[in-house]
């Protein structure tokens, strides 16, 4: 009998809690899913018209993905705020803004892929709220470090649909199976490579790079010899470093001082998977899941990878 995602109430001390809300992530990842294969046929591609906090071009299927994930959060119950890419304030669920959890989300990462036909993804983070249960969810509830983070993980648009997860015990990947519409296990306890693999970074920002990166990148690839792959989407570079070895990486730079990639919704839940998985997740001289978060949509550099080849690049 195949496992499925009802195995996560075994795992760790939140799993009973966390596999009704990671469900909740997979009906959204299936409906999002079906949204973006029919999106060319009902003109949902290109440009919402809108801005959102980060001063970018909102895609339609940015603010739909959002949209759905909210309502199926909404539905488990469990959660009583989201704090979302696409959302400039954290938003509570109303009616359940007594609930003991809150989740952070990128809807759709890798939005520029889209009318390329590209894969794109969704990364989760999940939290336990610090205000008492019969306050109102306040955004302090999203500021909390890595350390903190009770689940989270990411789902990925590619040739399969794809969960991956962690709720603190192991990483597993579950893959949505049409036959039976149901994700099933695929990649039980996946651990990181720590040789081999590619380095995967925009390389058209390298005169750019601070902290003396572009001379360190070079070092490493003379060091082991590495290829390059680089998708422009966080969670399939993510995935394939995961499963094949190697270093993501997203330098500060001079357009981006801070970093490009967001801190709450990117940053600290893939760099939870990552250490979950034996690997490596480091900002700039502090480990990512070490960081006290200061705001909603913070941005901070970014290197996830095996042990060896993060260390090759930060010393
Ligand atoms: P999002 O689509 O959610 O805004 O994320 C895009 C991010 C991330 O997915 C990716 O790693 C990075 O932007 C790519 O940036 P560049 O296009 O500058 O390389
Ligand atoms: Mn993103
Ligand atoms: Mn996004």
């Amino acid at each position: 009998m195949p496992s499925t995602m009802n195995n996560i109430a075994k795992q760790g001390d939140h799993g009973a809690a966390m596999m009704p809300v990671i469900q909740g992530v997979g009906r959204a990842a299936i409906e999002i899913a079906a949204v973006l294969r029919g999106a060319v046929f009902r003109g949902a591609l290109g440009g919402a018209g809108s801005e959102n906090i980060q001063g970018e071009q909102q895609q339609m299927l940015d603010v739909l993905s959002d949209e759905i994930f909210l309502e199926e959060m909404r539905s488990t119950g469990f959660i009583c705020a989201v704090g979302s890419e696409e959302q400039e304030e954290l938003l509570v669920i109303e009616e359940y803004s007594h609930a003991d959890y809150l989740v952070l989300v990128d809807p759709l990462d890798g939005s520029s892929n889209l009318d390329v036909d590209g894969p794109v993804g969704t990364i989760f983070s999940i939290v336990k709220r610090k205000t008492a249960n019969s306050e109102r969810p306040h955004v302090s509830d999203t500021l909390q470090s890595g350390r903190e983070v009770i689940a989270a993980g990411y789902v990925l648009y590619g040739p399969s649909l794809m969960l991956v997860c962690s709720v603190g015990d192991g990483v597993h990947g579950y893959t949505f199976n049409p036959a039976v519409a149901r994700f099933e296990l695929s990649h039980p306890d996946m651990r990181i490579p720590e040789t081999g693999g590619y380095y995967s970074v925009n390389e058209s920002n390298k005169s750019d790079w601070a902290d003396g990166m572009g001379d360190k990148l070079i070092a490493m690839k003379a060091e082991t010899g590495l290829g390059m792959r680089y998708v422009g989407a966080m969670v399939a570079d993510m995935h394939r470093t995961l499963l094949k070895g190697g270093v993501f990486l997203y330098p500060a730079d001079s357009k981006n001082t801070t970093g490009k990639l967001r801190l709450l919704y990117e940053a600290i839940p893939m760099g939870f998977v990552m250490e979950q998985a034996g690997g490596k997740a480091m900002s700039s001289g502090i480990a990512i899941l070490d960081i006290e978060p200061e705001a909603l949509h913070q941005r901070v550099p970014v290197y996830l990878g095996s042990n060896t080849n993060v260390d090759a690049l930060l010393g």
